[in-house]
């Protein structure tokens, strides 16, 4: 079976195929950093204009890639779900024209669940139950994943996401977006204690996540109470912004590594899943690794699994198709995730 997946649920447009049930043959994606960074932030209207350019493009290309062409195809994946709203219109109405021509089924794919399942194209001995941390731009929240259809939400972030903190930190920092690996690599050469930044909890829930207080710290931090102040020159600051990004991201990863870990403990599966964008964070990585319990299974996917990309959609296509969970021409879009 070869499944293409299609993803235009934020500001990549991204394309893969899968032979089913595991194995990526392609992964293409086209970026918009580029066209957002003036603005601070996704314009909805500029993604989706982009992914109208670029959609079909990418497809040809993920299929060429693949070494297959557009007959070959078993069946289409989409995201529909959650995402920005015009965005996601893009990708499903290609999928859906696609679907049509080529008389193949129509899957539609929730975003979260295609992040929390990405691990499995490369970890051949990863199976459920398993608990997923995903952490991206605009979601953080941990998952237990019971089997390939029950898959649910345990806690999330009450705020910000742990992403998107990074990219407002970034921006603070004078640093280019997105903000994760740019503040990331400055803070390879930082000290993580220099500054004790916040790690919020969330009363009665252990597990949720609050980074708005963090990211709120690096602020004051950098132009006082309120934020007020213009930020003071880097020759004035008792420590340098490497230091401050260091801790910033320390700050974030001692978040993320306590909760996940304590999620897996809580469940018992032996096994903890990463994914989303933030997932590339190699401090994540070592610490996750560093203090997981023996017995813990820590599976990170590679950069371009974690990231939004096709090939993951296709996966979670897979084991819709298997369930025979096809939709038809008809399907809409859910920016939430919740389906009519
Ligand atoms: O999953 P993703 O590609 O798109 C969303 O669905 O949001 O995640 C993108 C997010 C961005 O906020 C980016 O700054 C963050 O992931 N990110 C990182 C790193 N690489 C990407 N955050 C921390 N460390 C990184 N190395
Ligand atoms: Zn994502």
């Amino acid at each position: 079976m070869l499944i293409l997946g299609i993803d235009t649920s934020c500001d990549d447009t991204a394309a893969g195929v899968l032979r089913a049930p595991r194995k990526v043959l392609s992964n293409e994606v086209a970026t918009q950093f580029d066209l957002h960074a003036a603005f601070g932030g996704v314009v909805p209207e500029i993604a989706s204009r982009a992914h109208t350019e670029r959609v079909t493009l990418v497809i040809e290309r993920a299929v060429a890639k693949a070494g297959i062409t557009l007959e070959d195809l078993d069946a289409i994946a989409v995201t529909n779900r959650p995402g920005l709203v015009g965005a996601l219109m893009v990708g499903v109405a290609a999928a859906k024209s696609l679907a049509m021509v080529l008389g193949i089924p129509l899957l539609g794919v929730h975003h979260i669940e295609a992040h929390c399942t990405a691990a499995l194209a490369e970890h051949e001995d990863l199976d459920f139950p398993f608990v997923a941390l995903v952490a991206s731009g605009g979601h953080t929240a941990l998952y237990d994943c019971v089997s390939a259809h029950e898959i649910t939400l345990l806690s999330q972030t009450i705020d910000d996401a742990a992403g998107e903190c990074f990219d407002k930190v970034a921006v603070m920092l004078g640093l280019p977006q997105p903000g994760g690996p740019s503040v990331s690599r400055l803070a390879e050469g930082g000290n993580p204690k220099a500054v004790r930044f916040p790690r919020a909890r969330v009363k009665n829930d252990p597990t949720a996540f609050s980074f708005s207080g963090v990211k709120s710290a690096v602020l004051y931090y950098l132009k006082g109470p309120g934020g007020r102040r213009d930020a003071p020159d880097r020759a004035d600051l008792p420590i340098s912004y490497a230091d401050i990004a260091a801790s910033f991201e320390q700050a974030v990863v001692d978040a993320l590594t306590k909760h996940a870990l304590a999620t897996v403990e809580a469940k018992g599966y032996g096994e903890l899943v990463v994914g989303g964008g933030v997932a590339a964070n190699q401090r994540l990585r070592a610490d996750l690794a560093a203090k997981a319990p023996a017995g813990t299974k820590i599976r990170f996917p590679s950069h371009s699994l974690c990231a939004d990309n096709g090939a993951m959609i296709a996966l979670r296509g897979a084991a819709l198709l298997e369930a025979g969970l096809i939709e038809d021409l008809g399907m809409d879009v859910s920016p939430t995730g919740v389906v009519r």
